[in-house]
Parts: C-alpha cells; sequence; structure tokens
C-alpha cells in the first residue's frame, strides 16, 4: 500500500455527474475529507461503448490520476466501469478501489410481489457481474431489465438546469412495466448512479407503489470504514476534475458547488 498524507484525497470517478449521488453521501459520513470528483465527460456515456473502451478508458485514466493526486483511495461512482473494470483497476492499484455494484440484493429482501426491475445503461445490463448478482441473491425472484441511456443525459441535463421532456422518465416506466410480468414491480434497482439523480422524476412516472433502491449510502459505509482512524485536513477547496473542458462543464458550475465542489481542473 502506498504511503498517504491527511491531505490526501477521496477519489471518486464517474464518465459524468452521476458520482455526485455517491459523493451526497459520502459528505454525510466524511464531511473533513478531501475530494476530488473525476468526471470522464471526454468520453461519456459510457454506456453506449464496448467493454475494452470502457476497460482502457477507466483503467488509463485512474492509473493517471492515482499518478498525479495520490489518493488515499479510489471510488469508481459508476456501475457500468465498476462492472466491467473493478477487477482490473484493482490488479493494477496499490491503494483501496471501491466499486459500484447494481443493489440486486436489498431489492431482493424489500420486494413483496417478487418482482424486481432494473434500470441501468446498455453495458451494465448485459454483464456476467449482473447475472452472478441475480442468481446469488434473487434467484428465488423474477428481475426485469431495461437499458435507459436516456436517463444518463436527462441527469447531466437537469444539472445543468435545464429542462428534460418528462417522456424519457415514462419511456424507461414503460420499458419495464410493458415486460412480462412487468406490472407487478413494487422495487426497481436504479444501476446507474445517474438515476437517483432524477429519482423523483422516476418515481412520478412509475406512480405509487414501487420503491428505489441504490448502493450510494452503502458505499459511504464502505468509504468510512475503509478509513476509519484515517485524519483528514483540506488545504484546498475540493476539486471536480473534468477530462475535457467545455461549455456543459461551465452550466454544471452551480451543481458542483451545491456538493461541496468550489474549483474546477482539467486533466
Ligand atoms: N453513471 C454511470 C453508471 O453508473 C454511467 C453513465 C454513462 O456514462 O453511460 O453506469
Amino acid at each position: 500500500m502506498q504511503e498517504f498524507k491527511e491531505e490526501s484525497p477521496i477519489l471518486l470517478f464517474d464518465s459524468g455527474v452521476g458520482g455526485l449521488s455517491v459523493l451526497a453521501e459520502v459528505r454525510k459520513l466524511l464531511p473533513d475529507a478531501p475530494v476530488i470528483y473525476a468526471a470522464d465527460n471526454a468520453g461519456l456515456p459510457y454506456g453506449g461503448k464496448s467493454e475494452a473502451e470502457i476497460a482502457a478508458r477507466v483503467c488509463g485514466l485512474l492509473g493517471r490520476m492515482a499518478e498525479r493526486f495520490h489518493p488515499r483511495l479510489i471510488c469508481i461512482a459508476c456501475n457500468t466501469a465498476s462492472t466491467i473494470a473493478l477487477g482490473m483497476v484493482r490488479e493494477v492499484l496499490q491503494i483501496p478501489i471501491v466499486g459500484t455494484v447494481p443493489a440486486i440484493k436489498p431489492a431482493a429482501a424489500m420486494t413483496r410481489s417478487g418482482v424486481i426491475g432494473l434500470l441501468g445503461t446498455e453495458a451494465t445490463i448485459r454483464q456476467t457481474y449482473v447475472d452472478r448478482l441475480e442468481a446469488e441473491f434473487a434467484a428465488d425472484k423474477r428481475l426485469l431489465r431495461f437499458a435507459a441511456p436516456e436517463l444518463v443525459m436527462a441527469a447531466e441535463a437537469k444539472l445543468r438546469g435545464q429542462s428534460v421532456d418528462p417522456a424519457v422518465y415514462a419511456n424507461a416506466a414503460r420499458g419495464l412495466r410493458l415486460q412480462p410480468g412487468g406490472e407487478a414491480i413494487d422495487t426497481v434497482v436504479l444501476a446507474c448512479t445517474h438515476f437517483p439523480l432524477v429519482e423523483a422524476e422516476l418515481a412520478a412516472a412509475f406512480g405509487a407503489g414501487v420503491s428505489f433502491v441504490h448502493g450510494a449510502a452503502g458505499i459511504a459505509r464502505r468509504i468510512f470504514h475503509l478509513t476509519e482512524g484515517q485524519s483528514f485536513h483540506r488545504v484546498s477547496p475540493d476539486c471536480a476534475l473534468f477530462t475535457r473542458k467545455d461549455d456543459a462543464v461551465t452550466k454544471l458550475l452551480p451543481a458542483l458547488e451545491r456538493h461541496g465542489l468550489n474549483r474546477v481542473a482539467v486533466l
């Protein structure tokens, strides 16, 4: 393991703003922890890319960031990147790496109807990682999956302060409801870190009687546990790091500031 100092940051990584849903939970448990929030906006969205491309981007970027910023811990705050590249990143970096995996286990414990919906990116829903979680925790349930990439862009737009056509949320709900058994869904796994950012809109689209579950609070608890006993000292404002500077970044500044990210940099 590498040496770190009290100013060493926790680095959260996503393709875009989705990881802010995880950061919000981390802030509750570790308000004094210096944070770098890294968004590979030049690669956004990940969900339509191949496994090879996602693995190469994530491993390459996290390697560069680890070398440059010496984080004490990295959280891959992205289901797509985690379900594909978590093992590879852990093999190459000598610091704790926390991943984000679809919350199928808690959903299986919550459902009363036995029918669970799962919304994720195209890349996430086809992963064998998800098959394994289903087999392990929801073998006696029915798990219906639907890829909703437009929800990623809806969350990005919402955080830029732009309006989103409500049809986007209705389509996601319909994509699950119209599958055989879908009318009985009472629990929906938000298997993309962008989706909790539009949970209220999704709740309106699904209607009453549906609960949503995602991993953000659990991930924050894991980070808290792995850094227990460590001291933190923030020497400069927490930073949002992008892989490309563009107009969209400027529009995100208010949302970044609401998450305590008062500085922007480009890798
Ligand atoms: N936030 C990401 C996830 O959790 C991916 C969104 C995307 O880039 O497609 O899957």
